[in-house]
């Protein structure tokens, strides 16, 4: 089989996490990668796409850039977005989505943003062939993804259709879950090593011990996912597709070491329990229901990693940081030799006592977080 030719792509990633998934690309065999704002440009062939879908842990789509044009108004957008030869990727039975991103002055509302660049499209396939692709936003064939940055735009088409960060198990959510792609992200930050213990002694439903578990495991983040935006192009390649997913499922292996996960809460630990048994986990990660305070070290090393609550209110702060003071003394007395990662707000931080051997300025969906690593000895 000849490989395809190269081409551009760009990996979109949260703020901050550009330099991981960098290091993901390259790890994957990807050329010409360049770290930018909220993103990673790429190149590779399409057994390359294939992959950067299927294993990349901490990217929520992987664009195929079409065109980059200037877009100072509504004219200027549908012009453009008319002048491409959409008949290459879209023919007019198959259907449409529309996603626009960014911003200028007189390109301020995504949604309306995204219905011009819908125009352009369909204008075009009306003119050439009297009739055009109908819309779907859950389920495109084909899905379009504008940015507009000042008085340029990037048109491309999105190769991962659903934001990646969805597994392809539908996850039973706790109160304050974090994001599958954020947690891996914070297992990349704390060089986790597989094969040395893990544990999460808060873990909600369960997302850190799953992605560690999925890392263990060497489980592609993708493979239980059964769509991806690429799937409804005319160049979808079945037979490659199948090939890329055989050789990840051959490539999979036992967890070297234990993975442990724990929660006071009953009734988030029977959501982790369920969303473990979804993944195919349930027999990596021992779950059980414990308060923190008493927890014990399992062995002699390895790696603690966890988001305690951050509470809202002013008071409820204030308790937790009572709490936070209780936690750091479980560190200090009872886990010797291990090194403790805590993903929290700025003052919570700052009441664990300990003193962080690092600190990671990490943005949680908006909200200014820090990830501290403590080293216990
Ligand atoms: C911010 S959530 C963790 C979310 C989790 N990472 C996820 O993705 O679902 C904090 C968790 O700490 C748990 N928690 C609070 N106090 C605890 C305690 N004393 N011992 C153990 N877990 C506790 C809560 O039940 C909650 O599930």
């Amino acid at each position: 089989m000849t490989p395809s030719a190269s081409r551009p792509y760009f990996a979109t990633v949260a703020r901050g996490l550009e330099p991981i998934a960098a290091r993901e690309l390259q790890g994957l065999g990807a050329s010409d990668i360049a770290e930018d704002y909220m993103g990673v440009h790429f190149s590779g062939d399409r057994e390359l796409l294939y992959r950067a879908n299927l294993w990349m842990r901490t990217s929520f789509r992987i664009l195929q850039p079409l065109r980059e044009f200037g877009c100072n108004d509504v004219r200027e957008l549908y012009d453009n977005v008319k002048a491409i030869a959409w008949e290459d990727v879209l023919s007019p039975d198959k259907t449409l989505a529309v996603r626009a991103t960014g911003g200028n002055e007189a390109l301020n509302h995504t949604h309306f943003t995204a219905l011009k660049v819908k125009e352009g499209i369909v204008d075009r396939q009306w003119k050439q062939f009297g009739t055009r692709s109908s819309v779907d936003r859950d389920r495109p064939d084909v899905a379009v993804n504008l940015h507009v940055h000042r008085d340029r735009a990037v048109l491309s088409l999105d190769s991962s259709g659903d934001s990646l960060h969805r597994r392809g198990y539908r996850p039973a959510i706790g109160a304050a879950p974090l994001k599958e792609t954020l947690a891996a992200a914070l297992l990349s930050l704390a060089d986790y090593d597989p094969s040395l213990p893990l544990i999460d002694p808060m873990c909600g439903s369960g997302t850190i011990a799953l992605e560690a578990g999925m890392q263990a495991r060497n489980i592609a983040p993708g493979l239980s996912r059964e769509e991806f935006g690429f799937m409804g192009w005319e160049d979808f390649d079945a037979d490659l597709w199948d090939r890329v997913c055989d050789e990840a499922i051959a490539q999979q292996r036992p967890a070297p070491a234990p993975i442990y996960a724990s929660d006071i809460d009953p009734s988030v630990l029977g959501q982790a329990k369920y969303n473990a048994e979804l993944c195919g986990l349930d027999s990596t990660i021992e779950l059980a229901v414990r308060d923190v305070r008493d927890l014990e070290a399992p062995s002699d090393r390895g790696i603690l990693i966890c988001n305690p609550p951050y509470g809202e209110r002013l008071g409820e702060v204030e308790e937790l940081g009572y709490f936070y003071k209780r936690f750091g003394d479980v560190l200090k007395q009872r886990f010797k030799g291990w090194v403790a990662y805590i993903l929290t707000t700025k003052p919570l931080s700052k009441r664990v006592g300990l003193r962080a051997a690092k600190r990671f300025a990490i943005d949680n969906g908006g909200l200014a977080c820090t990830l501290l690593r403590y080293e216990l000895y």
